[in-house]
């Protein structure tokens, strides 16, 4: 049965092979809407990166929005380090045909939700928690509607990415995910530890180009000037696909493995601003309010990434 899904993101590079699987999935999901966050880069440029890749993939139906600028509290980050100056880099940047939606996506989050069944929605966040966050602040009423979230964010066994201890997306806005871990509703959370299990590589890109489409053709352009800061920084071959980790699971929950966790984001200290106390144990006795993944089949999920990109 198609999944109704609300998709919350920062295009990067990995985010937007995260919207390619999913539009390339029609079948499965439904996708409401994509909403723009400030994250990877300024929101100027990410909402007009969700333009740029609507057009690539030929989307004319799914309206896209702008959201927050800013964290809940915290001062703005951008990664243009990893993700180059535009976010997308890699690709031609143009003037996109898409036009934004004239709400915004909190207004568009609140609006969907309060309007839909019980447990009837599934919200994927691929950037800070900012929207997310502010729509429940909004109107926590749209909590029961939400049937499951489903996270790119945070790190236990591999440690922080931005900080020692702290993931990118958490770390830019912990307070937000604070609020979203904290919101009682089921989660399931890809961080580092399963996102670093899929490392692209020379013979994965060998096989997008060969697909030669103008999605594949693409990817292979984002993945390729992706690569090469994370292949440097983690001694690997490739970059992590963190972002398509979430519609992955989404489409084939049998590639990961995941476990009942107490999560808890850390928003004050100075040093470990960010961090995610993942229980993995179940040390602290608090109730499990996310499924931790933590380890993927990184074949299956390649073979399923370049076969969705074959069918465009
Ligand atoms: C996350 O941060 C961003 O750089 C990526 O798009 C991903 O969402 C990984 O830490
Ligand atoms: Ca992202």
């Amino acid at each position: 049965m198609q999944r109704k899904i609300i998709i919350d993101c920062d295009p990067g590079q990995d985010d937007a092979l995260m919207l390619f699987l999913a539009f390339a999935s029609p079948r499965e999901l439904n996708i409401l809407g994509v909403c723009a966050v400030a994250g990877n880069v300024p929101l100027e440029k990410t909402q007009r990166n969700i333009c740029i890749l609507s057009d690539i993939v030929g989307n004319e139906k799914v309206p896209i929005f702008a959201g927050c600028d800013k964290p809940l509290t915290n001062v703005g980050l951008t990664a243009e380090h990893v993700h180059g100056r535009e976010g997308i880099d890699g690709i031609d940047i143009f003037s996109p045909r898409t036009n934004l939606e004239s709400k915004g996506a909190v207004d568009f989050i609140v609006d969907t939700l309060l309007s839909a069944a019980d447990d009837e929605i599934t919200i994927v966040a691929t950037g800070p928690l900012t929207n997310i966050a502010s729509a429940i602040l909004r109107d926590p009423a749209i909590l029961p509607k939400i049937r499951e979230i489903v996270v790119m964010g945070g790190a236990m066994k591999e440690g922080g990415n931005i900080t020692p201890s702290a993931e990118f997306n958490i770390f830019v806005d912990p307070h937000a995910a604070k609020i979203v871990f904290e919101c009682g509703r089921p989660i399931a959370a890809f961080g580092l530890d399963v996102t670093h299990q899929v490392f692209t590589s020379p013979s994965v890109l060998e096989r997008i180009a060969i697909l030669d489409n103008r999605v594949a053709n693409a990817s292979h352009g984002m993945l390729s000037f992706f690569g090469r800061y994370d292949a440097q920084k983690y001694r690997a071959q490739g970059a992590p696909l963190h972002d398509p980790c979430t519609i992955a699971y989404l489409l084939r929950p049998e590639l990961f493995e995941l476990k009942s966790c107490n999560i808890r984001v850390e928003t004050n200290s100075e040093l470990t601003m960010g961090h995610t106390a993942v229980d993995f144990w179940g040390v602290t006795g608090l109730p499990a309010n996310t499924e931790w993944a933590h380890s993927v089949h990184r074949d299956g999920f390649f073979d399923l990434l370049i076969e969705r990109l074959s069918r465009y």
